[in-house]
């Protein structure tokens, strides 16, 4: 079996024979809300803290400041990780425009903003701390100027290439507006190694938080929805409580 990178996800690495295939690049899905940028956080912060591996995260839209105090809220101290260099949290929003991204890796305009300009900063940032694992969130941010599919899938390519020999696991975090099955899956949950969906699911009692893994490329894994709670101390998956998804129409 290829060696695995722990989510430090409590209850998730079980349904996946131990964590993510090393080295590989994971979607994580989800609505707005559902906790993805917590969900990568919390894969570097355990990841720093309980393995020893240093991680970048790249933030697309949440600014640096937001996403450390609401970490701080659920007891992820980021200060303290990033001063000792374990976590580097690299602001690279267009419209802040601190480190605007062009396929030169220079500052220019926002129509500029380009996969291999990212990619660029992302391989400084991982040798500078000598990562292994990245979060970029939220992938989403870095497509919105393709509405056509052909380039979408050329931008993901050409970001997951220049990043390929890394070595790092890599997570991206994309949106869905749609929920449950009637959801349309789109071209980047088919390059990517790995997807991982987070879901509102509506069940007879109301709305609950239900995670599945979609894919594992080369692996073994769970894929039925099971609650995940997002909890004081971070997210919480219930590997043993599996959740019937009703499909559309269905009461
Ligand atoms: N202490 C807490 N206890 C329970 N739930 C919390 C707590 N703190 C945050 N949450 C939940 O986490 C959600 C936000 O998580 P997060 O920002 O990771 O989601 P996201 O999917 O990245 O959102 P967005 O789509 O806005 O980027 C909040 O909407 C809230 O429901
Ligand atoms: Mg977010």
């Amino acid at each position: 079996m290829s060696e695995r990178t722990p989510s430090g996800i409590e209850g998730l690495d079980e349904l996946m024979g131990g964590g993510f295939p090393q080295g590989k690049n994971i979607i994580i899905s989800g609505v707005p809300g559902s906790g993805k940028t917590t969900f990568g956080i919390e894969f570097l912060y355990k990841g720093a803290t309980e393995y020893d591996d240093p991680g970048v995260f790249i933030t697309l839209e949440e600014s640096p400041e937001s996403i450390m105090d609401n970490m701080m809220k659920i007891g992820m101290n980021l200060q303290n990780l990033i001063s000792k260099r374990k976590i580097l949290l690299i602001d690279t929003n267009p419209i802040r425009g601190e480190t605007m991204i062009t396929t030169t890796g220079q500052p220019t305009g926002f129509t500029e903003f380009k996969a291999y300009g990212l990619s660029e900063i992302i391989r400084q940032k991982v040798r500078e701390i000598g990562a292994k694992r990245v979060v970029i969130d939220p992938l989403t941010a870095l497509l919105m100027h393709y509405k056509d599919d052909f380039e979408r899938r050329l931008e993901i390519a050409r970001l997951l290439i220049g990043i390929s020999n890394l070595n790092c696991t890599t997570l991206l975090t994309t949106e869905h507006r749609l929920y449950e099955l009637s959801r349309q899956f789109s071209v980047e949950h088919s390059i990517a190694d790995g997807v991982i969906i987070l879901d509102m699911l509506r069940v007879s009692g109301g709305i609950i938080r239900g995670i599945q893994i979609q894919k594992i490329r080369g692996a073994k894994h769970d894929f039925d929805f099971h609650l995940y709670h997002i909890t004081d101390k971070g997210i919480v998956v219930f590997p043993k409580e599996k959740i019937h998804a009703p499909i559309k129409g269905e009461s």
